[in-house]
C-alpha cells in the first residue's frame, strides 16, 4: 500500500492514490506528465520501502500488465494441475489415500479461484482470463503436460512438483501487490500439506515390495528433471525475470530458485532411498551447494510451444469442463439475479 509517507513524499495528499485520480494532482507540477510522474515516484517509493501496492492505489500499466499475465499463468496452472491427479482418484489403493488425493485436488481448484479473484482487483474479470486460457493466448506450467502412469506419479508429483511450486511461491508471499501476497500465504500452507503428502506416498512404496520401491524410483526419474525446468528458463534467457525483481514481485533469479530446490531435495531423496536421475549430482563444498547436470531445454520449448506428451489432452478437457459447467454458472447468475432482486424489494 502506498503510505500517506509516500504520497507525501511524491507531493499528492496524504490518501490512496487511486488510478481515477491522475490528472487531478494540483500544485505548481500540476499538467498530466507532471501528475503521472508524481505518483510513479510515489509508487517508486512505496516498493522501496517494502510497502504493498493496493488494487485502487495507481501503479504503471506495466506493473498492472505483468501482475495479471503472472497471476493468469498462475491460476492456470491450479487448475490444469488438477488434471493429472485426480486422473488417480478412482484408482486410489485405499480410502485414506483416495480421501487425501480429493483434500489435495479440491485445493488446487481453490487456489485457482483465490487467484483470478487476485488477477480481478486488477480489472481483468475470470471470463477474459479463461477465454484466454482456452484458445491458448494464455499460457500453465509446462509441468502439467506430461502424464501421470502409475500411482506413484501421484507421490513424485506431491514431493517435487508442489515441492518445487512451494520454493518458488514462500518468496510471492512478499511480493509488492497486496493481494497476490495475501492469497500466497494461504496456498503455501496447503501446498506445504500436498509436499508432505507426496513424501509420506513416495515412502511407503519406497519401503514396500521390490516392485513398489521400483515404481516409485520410476516416478522419479521421470519427474525428477520436469520438476527442475519449472524454476523457468536459465538467468540469461529469462525475459521477466530483471524488471520483476525491480518491482519487488519476484524476489530471487529462476536459477537460484532451482538451486535451493536441488539443494532441498538431495537429503530428502537419500531418507526416502530414492534415487535422482542425474550422475552429474555432487555436492560442491566451495561453493556449498550441491552441483547438477546439464537441463535438456530444448524438451521444456518443445513441451511450452505445446508439443508435450499431454498439451493436447489437458486443454480439451479443460474446454469441456467449462462448457459442461455452464449450466451451473447460469443458475448461480440467475439466483443471484433472484436474490439481489427479492432483497431489493424487501428494502424498498
Ligand atoms: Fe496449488
Ligand atoms: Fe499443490
Amino acid at each position: 500500500m502506498a503510505t500517506a509517507a509516500a504520497h507525501q513524499a511524491a507531493g499528492t495528499p496524504a490518501a490512496h492514490a487511486t488510478s481515477d485520480a491522475i490528472g487531478t494532482a494540483s500544485g505548481p507540477d500540476s499538467g498530466p506528465d507532471s501528475g503521472t510522474a508524481a505518483y510513479q515516484a510515489a509508487f517508486d517509493t512505496a516498493v522501496a520501502a517494502e510497502e504493498r501496492i493496493e488494487p485502487r492505489d495507481w501503479m504503471p500499466d506495466a506493473y498492472r500488465a505483468t501482475l495479471v499475465r503472472q497471476i493468469a499463468q498462475h491460476a492456470h496452472s491450479e487448475i490444469i494441475g488438477m488434471q493429472p491427479e485426480a486422473n488417480w482418484i478412482t484408482r486410489a489403493p485405499s480410502l485414506r489415500r483416495k480421501a487425501i488425493l480429493m483434500a489435495k485436488v479440491q485445493d488446487e481448484a481453490g487456489h485457482g479461484l483465490y487467484l483470478y479473484s487476485a488477477a480481478e482487483t486488477l480489472g481483468t474479470g475470470r471470463d477474459e482470463l479463461l477465454d484466454k486460457l482456452h484458445s491458448g493466448r494464455q499460457k500453465y506450467s509446462s509441468i502439467f503436460n506430461y502424464p501421470t502412469l502409475t500411482w506413484a506419479d501421484v507421490g513424485a508429483i506431491g514431493w517435487l512438483v508442489d515441492g518445487a511450486a512451494i520454493t518458488n511461491q514462500v518468496p510471492l508471499c512478499r511480493c509488492s501487490y497486496g493481494p497476490y501476497a495475501r492469497a500466497m500465504v494461504r496456498i503455501c500452507k496447503e501446498e506445504s500439506f500436498h509436499q508432505r503428502q507426496g513424501y509420506e506416498l513416495l515412502l511407503a512404496l519406497s519401503r514396500g515390495t521390490d516392485a513398489q520401491h521400483a515404481m516409485a524410483q520410476d516416478a522419479v526419474d521421470r519427474w525428477w528433471w520436469p520438476s527442475l525446468m519449472m524454476f523457468g528458463p536459465p538467468d540469461d534467457e529469462s525475459s521477466h525475470s530483471a524488471q520483476s525483481m525491480e518491482w519487488k514481485i519476484k524476489r530471487h533469479s529462476n536459477d537460484e530458485l532451482r538451486q535451493r530446490f536441488v539443494d532441498i531435495c538431495v537429503p530428502q531423496a537419500e531418507s526416502l532411498g530414492l534415487a535422482l536421475p542425474d550422475p552429474d549430482l555432487r555436492w560442491n563444498e566451495e561453493r556449498g551447494h550441491h552441483d547438477f547436470g546439464a537441463i535438456d531445454w530444448t524438451e521444456f520449448w518443445e513441451v511450452l510451444k505445446g508439443n508435450g506428451p499431454c498439451n493436447e489432452q489437458r486443454i480439451t478437457q479443460r474446454r469441456r469442463a467449462h462448457d459442461e459447467g455452464a449450466w451451473v454458472r447460469e443458475a448461480a447468475a440467475a439466483h443471484a439475479a433472484k436474490h439481489s432482486g427479492a432483497s431489493g424489494k424487501a428494502t424498498a
